[in-house]
């Protein structure tokens, strides 16, 4: 593998999730679904949801702001912005342009990126591709994501997502350390095993294609769960193979989150012991774009990362793409 030209590190996390919380228990009261069938399967017992007034980019601002100052830095520090969302605000202009007039980073260059729940990998990936070739020095890259605005309540697919953005910040670090590999995939054969038909070019707005509920998602559940054990290990193998690491090596797992029985059943394949693997689907359910931001805001937030520790980021999504990353902390 190509060496990068300088090495990438994280310098700064944020999250944020709405205050509104749709319990599994109320969504008995909504659709055909149990609060024991989504925990047993998925480990959700709740999720956040934007009120609305409240657009993806808005939940982005936040995260984003939080991000910067938990990097000690300021809106105009930034070189670069990615907003990794598969529910922008609008079609045009990009959530990352908004995000950057809403949080004052007039000296970024900012663009959206569309690889659905892979999108922070992928966000994270092309952003340390400008700072090790030295094009940019500081970037935010957020995933964000309100998947609330393209559900069908009344159906018991809505169990699967909640609405949130994380952010990290990134920049160029020493030899040694931060991102150690990216290995990234995409395979189009899988495109309609999830996807939000409705609002584009294809199915524009109309009333046929809003009462044919085409603005909701679409998703063929079995075939991403059988994807997902099949796709994350081959990734998560092939940058422990990049970079010489053995999987006893990785201190923590930091996964993008679509059900506990994929996550279970990626680590026991690839031998890595669950309680490595961090998980805090419970509270907030499949955030998309917002999984692993979120999450690694909390572990890093929480003080469990220590400088030096090995950390392995993996994602499926909708595509298909899928990935995998390894940093060392
Ligand atoms: C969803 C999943 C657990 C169910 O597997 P499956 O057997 O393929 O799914 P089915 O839709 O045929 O459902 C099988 C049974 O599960 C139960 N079930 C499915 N969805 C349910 C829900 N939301 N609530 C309660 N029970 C449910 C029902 O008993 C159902 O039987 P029925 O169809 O006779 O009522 C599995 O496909 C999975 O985990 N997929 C991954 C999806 C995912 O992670 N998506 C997010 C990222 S895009």
């Amino acid at each position: 593998m190509k060496q990068l030209v300088r090495n990438v590190r994280i310098i700064g996390t944020g999250s944020y999730t709405p205050d509104t919380v749709y319990t599994n228990k109320h969504l008995e009261t909504l659709c055909s679904t149990t609060d024991e069938w989504v925990y047993q399967n998925l480990g959700i017992r709740e999720r956040r949801v934007a009120g609305p007034d409240q657009p993806t980019s808005d939940l982005a601002t936040q995260a984003a702001l939080r991000a910067l100052e938990n990097a000690g830095l300021k809106p105009e520090d930034i070189d670069l912005i990615i907003v990794a969302t598969a529910t922008p605000d609008r079609l045009a202009p990009s959530t990352a342009c908004i995000v950057q007039d809403k949080i004052g980073a007039y000296n970024s260059v900012a663009f959206d990126l569309a690889a659905v729940c892979s999108g922070f990998l992928f966000s994270v990936s092309t952003a340390a591709q400008f700072i090790a070739t030295g094009i940019y020095n500081t970037a935010l890259v957020i995933g964000s994501d309100t998947f609330s605005k393209i559900i069908d309540w009344s159906r018991r697919d809505c169990v699967f997502f909640g609405d949130g953005a994380g952010a990290a910040v990134l920049t160029h670090a020493d030899d040694g350390e931060g991102f150690l590999a990216f290995r990234l995939y995409s395979d189009g054969r899988g495109k309609w095993n999830f996807t939000i038909p409705g609002g584009g070019s294809e199915f524009p707005m109309s009333q046929e294609n809003v009462a044919s509920g085409k603005r909701y998602f679409q998703m063929v559940g079995r075939a991403v769960y059988e994807t997902a054990i099949k796709v994350l290990p081959m990734a998560i193998n092939q940058v422990l193979a990049d970079t010489g690491l053995r999987i006893e090596d990785v201190d923590y797992m930091i996964p993008h989150q679509p059900s506990i029985q994929i996550l279970k059943d990626t680590a026991s394949i690839i031998g890595l012991p669950f309680d490595k693997v961090k998980t805090n689907m419970d509270k907030y359910a499949n955030t998309s774009g917002g999984t692993i931001p979120i999450l690694l805001d909390e572990v890093n937030r929480s003080g469990q990362l220590k400088r030096g520790d090995v950390v392995l980021f993996a994602a499926v999504g909708s595509g298909w793409t899928w990935g995998a990353s390894i940093i060392k902390w």
